[in-house]
């Protein structure tokens, strides 16, 4: 079990009256809102809430044809690798998960959870130090820009693994939106132009990247259309032949591009290439049954560990944004971000303790040992080095989540990626497959930060054919056989900070799906030492509490873009999407 010291113990009467006292005193005003309120939709039948207004309509027409949650999540996810190229996509990989209803509520009581594991694995030649220079210091920016970042690609085999097992309608049919979208273009926004500002540079270096996504290396404006025709004949031909990804002419020309510039997949890394279904991680939080991603990602983990530090805590009659809850919920953040850090990696590689850390006897071990007067120092969490950490970028990270319910409640929660802003920025010449930098979710070197700022060790070292950590955090909650909730979220570290919010909006703060993911953020990921509040959301009051009982308080605009879809009592789908991004709910 992880080791992790604490300072003297405070009294749970104290934690237990202490809110009600500040809220006596009326020192914690109403908070402002820092977001608009997303828009709720409404459906009896079926919903599908992604990142992007023309990828839901993609999972929409799907639905309207007679296709379940997995036709319509396939055909959504394939139209956001064409509409939100810079997040996610068919050169990258992510995950699944899928909640089957009882069929017969005598013999199934609860909804079956299945999570499909379609991450990026590193390619057979990777090694230990290959993002290390000659005097052993890490090189920053080879595991996020260019060949040598890339990791072998899932996204075409996960979505064919499920559909082949689980889907209706006929595979080729899913992929017509997506194909219409880049053969004939779709109007870019400002979040891509945002996106592709910063990440210009590393874009222009590579010609395929360059051609795809700037007019001769300026780029596009809002408003501007965006035509993708290698892109739109890769889609046709996976369309035909999903394996063609793997070992057909697009395998090969992605080993071949490879080899030309440093990179290290081959086309038997492509052939090799298996999606994993895993068991999910589920735990009881109230009544309900919260199920989430299992490792390689630590989302699910840390997810269910956060909710049973807040165990029996009654968060509603504390208050959402009271400096307590706030405190409370950090102080959970800082210790599950610390043991991520030291036990998370790839279950087929490293052993997780994922039993250890989702116990309730630790849970309670931690929650008792929480001083909510003073945040405990990050040196007594866990000892660690943080002048080794990396400068910390708070750069918008460029995952997606979609999420899909039919008629018959069957659920899909799919969080994918191809990490950073247009992944490694490089194309595939000729095919229009824009790759992922998902290496450098792996610890480059033990101790050393990624780009969110989150450190490893030796769970997480690089190692041949071996998954990068991750914290994409799909969740589905069910009680007694009914689906309440399914949600996800965007934003590297962020995940699972986000995912939990949301999930407690919801199951303590009975917020309908819109007010849940418009709500005010806080973060806390142990190193570095910041406790991070969403600018606008919280009180000046709320703050000023929290700085004295010892929090390092940062203010940053919004981040994450959530969606969720809550079923209501009566059984109607609500599904909204994040205000922070541009994504949409469509109802069937
Ligand atoms: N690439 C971000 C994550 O998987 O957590």
């Amino acid at each position: 079990m992880p080791q992790i010291r604490f300072p003297q113990l405070k009294s749970q009467i104290i934690i237990l009256i202490y809110p009600f006292f500040l809220s006596l005193l009326g020192c914690i005003p109403n908070s402002p809102k820092s977001v608009p309120l997303a828009k709720l939709e409404r459906s009896q039948q079926g919903m599908v809430v992604s990142a992007h207004p023309l990828a839901s309509e993609a999972g929409q027409l799907i639905l309207q044809k007679g296709g379940n949650a997995v036709d319509a999540a396939v055909a959504t996810a394939f139209a956001i690798s064409v509409v939100e190229p810079f997040s996610a996509g068919i050169g990258g990989g992510g995950f699944l998960l899928m909640g089957t209803p009882p069929e017969n509520s005598e013999t199934q009581k609860e909804y079956k959870i299945q999570a499909l594991d379609f991450r990026e694995r590193s390619p057979k030649a990777a090694t230990r130090d290959m993002y290390l220079n000659q005097e052993g210091e890490v090189d920053q920016r080879a595991s996020l820009d260019g060949h040598l970042a890339v990791g072998v690609p899932g996204t075409v085999a996960g979505l064919y693994t499920v559909h082949k097992d689980y889907g209706k309608l006929p595979w080729s049919e899913l992929l017509q939106s997506a194909i219409g979208y880049a053969r004939d273009g779709f109007e870019v926004s400002d979040r891509f132009v945002s996106r592709l500002e910063r990440r210009l540079e590393v874009i222009n270096k590579n010609p395929a990247a360059k051609a795809a996504f700037t007019k001769n290396g300026q780029p596009y404006q809002p408003g501007d259309l965006l035509i993708q025709t290698d892109k739109a004949q890769t889609l046709e031909t996976i369309a035909e032949n999903p394996q063609s990804f793997y070992t057909g002419k697009i395998g090969e020309a992605i080993a071949t591009d490879m080899a030309a510039n440093g990179g290290l997949i081959t086309l038997e890394d492509l052939k090799d290439y298996t999606p994993i279904w895993r068991q999910p991680v589920c735990g009881e939080f109230r009544q309900a049954r919260v199920c989430a991603m299992p490792p390689p990602s630590s989302g699910g983990v840390h997810l269910l560990q956060i909710l049973n530090i807040i165990g029996e805590t009654n968060l509603p009659q504390w208050g959402r944004q009271n400096p307590d809850t706030i405190h409370l919920l950090t102080e959970a953040m800082g210790v599950a971000y610390a043991d991520r850090s030291k036990y998370l990696g790839d279950p087929d590689f490293v052993q997780v303790p994922v039993q250890e850390l989702t116990s309730r006897s630790y849970a309670q071990q931690v929650r008792q040992e929480i001083n909510l007067e003073q945040a405990k120092p990050v040196t007594e969490v866990q000892p660690a080095a943080p002048e080794t950490l990396r400068n910390y970028i708070w750069e918008s990270p460029n995952t997606t989540h979609l999420t899909v319910v039919d008629e018959e409640r069957l659920v899909i929660s799919m969080t994918y990626t191809i990490n950073g802003s247009f992944g490694a920025g490089v194309v595939t010449a000729g095919t229009g497959i824009l790759l992922n930098n998902e290496m450098d979710d792996f610890a480059a070197a033990p101790g050393v930060a990624n780009l969110y700022g989150l450190v490893g060790g030796e769970a997480n070292a690089i190692a041949p054919k071996k998954t990068p950590l991750s914290s994409m955090t799909p969740t589905i909650v069910t009680q007694d056989g009914q689906l309440i909730m399914a949600t996800g979220s965007p934003g590297g570290s962020t995940i699972i900070t986000t995912v939990l919010q949301v999930v407690l909006n919801v199951l303590e703060y009975k917020m309908d799906a819109a007010q849940a993911v418009s709500a005010p953020r806080f973060h806390h990921q142990w190193l570095p030492d910041k406790l991070i509040l969403e600018t606008g959301g919280f009180s000046e009051a709320t703050v000023n509490e929290l700085q004295r009982r010892g929090h390092n308080v940062e203010m940053r605009d919004g981040w994450g873009n959530a969606n969720a879809i809550v079923v209501t009592e009566s059984g109607v789908l609500e599904a909204a999407a994040d205000p922070r991004g541009e994504g949409e709910a469509k109802g069937e």
